[in-house]
């Protein structure tokens, strides 16, 4: 059977980083991470500073330009041949990011507190081609949840200019924990199905609201001070990171720093259901309900797609089954069924984390909560030995998504080409074997 405590989704993070080796069937996979800092005296930029409205932020950032949550990134268009990015103190020294130009494929590299690096210049893949992106346009991106990145300046070569990229019409945002922030995915948030869900659609801004640990209840889970229900209305998670940085004083989220999301995804409550932090039925749906509610008020044309929980399989003789008590099945489904009936939608409640306060619209509303069925996605080696998704199954957890989508929402597939999940080219060479 399963030991319940192998999903300990750790929310405590520390400061010092560790290495990690990624695994493929076991076999130790060779990484190529470029040194990219440099000295920028030695360089002739045009320098822009992290308000310059050239400058695209992605995700959830606070008001020092220090990034949050998962895969939150940056985007711009640039001329030239150059880009360097000079990196804050408030950045975790050695974090990892992906970098790429207009649709190719991810380059990672280690990031410096307070360091300059050049990522882009004449030998960066694609930099000499000319089309058809059209300005290119330069994409970086942080892997990990718990570390982030403090954007200080972004470099162009002298005489040459950064051009602002309009953003995209549609918008989604993914709510979780570590199952969509990519824990233990080869390369974290830019291989998980959160963030593989808002790039594979293409043609999509979108915001990774999860973090490893984390319950929708508010309480302490793994270390996360904080619920969802709390933490959702707030710029940074629940690291200890934010605890050092924010302090006393976190930051409300200013949800007009972004247009309303489209679409809004949740996978929550691994962590609630958890023996170890011992939330009760009635405090799990509380809380969720209280997190939709608060979609609904923040954005009221939102639709929220409530995906069912998975805990991971067993074998049992000569095959596998799914744990048995993957969390709170009926519930869930009856909370989604309790937001479409007619008595919830002739009068439906909006909530407000950070007041706390929850009020009538006054507005009757269309259905709104559709729900997800998570079960017959993955199967027993889709998940890793720690617990998560491994890139199959978090690919496979993203495309269904995807489909869902388009079939729900007639949204179209925009992604036709570029790279999306990073190292996942597996096959044969020969042809008869
Ligand atoms: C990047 O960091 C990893 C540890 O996470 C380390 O193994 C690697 O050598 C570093 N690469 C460079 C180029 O500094
Ligand atoms: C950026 O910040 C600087 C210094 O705080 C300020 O003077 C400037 O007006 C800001 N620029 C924009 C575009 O907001
Ligand atoms: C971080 O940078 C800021 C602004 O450049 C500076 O005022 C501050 O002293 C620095 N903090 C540390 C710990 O180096
Ligand atoms: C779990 O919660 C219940 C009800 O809130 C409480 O009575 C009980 O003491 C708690 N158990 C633990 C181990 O914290
Ligand atoms: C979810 O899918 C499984 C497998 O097809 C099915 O047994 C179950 O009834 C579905 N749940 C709901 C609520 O439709």
């Amino acid at each position: 059977m399963v030991s319940l405590s192998g999903l300990a989704i750790f929310g405590l993070t520390l400061v010092s980083r560790v290495s990690a080796t990624i695994l493929q069937n076991g076999q130790v996979r060779e990484v190529n991470f470029p040194d990219t800092r440099v000295d920028p005296s030695a360089h002739s930029f045009k320098t822009y500073p992290p308000n310059a409205t050239e400058i695209s932020y992605k995700g959830r950032w606070d008001s020092q330009y220090v990034s949050w949550w998962s895969a939150p990134g940056i985007k711009f268009g640039y001329t030239g041949q150059t880009v360097a990015i000079s990196f804050g103190n408030l950045t975790d020294d050695g974090v990892l990011v992906g970098y790429r130009i207009g649709g190719l494929d991810w380059i990672f590299t280690n990031i410096t507190a307070g360091g300059t690096h050049l990522l882009v210049s004449p030998e960066t893949p694609g930099s000499g081609e000319t089309g058809p992106i059209n300005p290119w346009t330069f994409e970086m991106r942080v892997s990990n949840w718990a570390y982030g990145v403090q954007i200080d300046a972004v470099h162009v070569a002298d005489g040459e200019k950064l051009v602002k990229i309009p953003e995209f019409g549609r918008r989604i945002e993914v709510i979780g924990d570590s199952l969509a922030s990519g824990m233990y995915a080869t390369y974290e948030g830019l291989s998980s199905w959160g963030y593989g869900l808002g790039a594979g659609l293409g043609n999509t801004e979108f915001a990774v609201t999860a973090y490893p640990g984390i319950c929708v209840a508010d309480q302490d889970c793994w270390g996360n001070p904080r619920g969802q229900v709390h933490q959702w209305f707030y710029t940074a998670d629940t690291s200890y990171r934010a605890s050092v940085i924010h302090g006393e004083n976190p930051e409300p989220w200013d949800f007009k720093k972004q247009p309303a999301a489209d679409i809004v995804v949740i996978n929550i409550g691994t962590n609630d259901r958890n023996e170890a932090n011992n939330v009760s039925t009635e405090a799990y749906i509380d809380a969720y309900t209280k997190v939709i509610q608060g979609i609904h008020g923040k954005w009221p044309k939102a639709q929220v797609v409530v995906m069912s929980l998975w805990l991971g399989f067993y074998q049992s003789g000569n095959t596998y089954f799914p744990e048995a008590s993957q969390g709170w099945v009926k519930e869930i489904y009856q909370m989604v069924e309790w937001f479409n009936s007619d008595a919830y939608l002739r009068n439906p409640i909006i909530y407000d984390g950070v007041t706390k306060k929850t009020s009538n619209t006054g507005k009757k509303a269309k259905p709104f909560v559709h729900y997800f069925n998570t079960t017959g996605i993955m199967q027993h080696n889709d998940i890793g030995p720690q617990w998560h998704p491994t890139d199959v199954g978090a690919i496979k957890v993203a495309s269904h998504l995807q489909q869902f989508i388009r079939m729900k929402f007639d949204w179209d597939f925009y992604a036709t080409g570029p790279e999306v999940f990073h190292e996942t080219l597996y096959w044969n060479d020969e042809t008869n074997y």
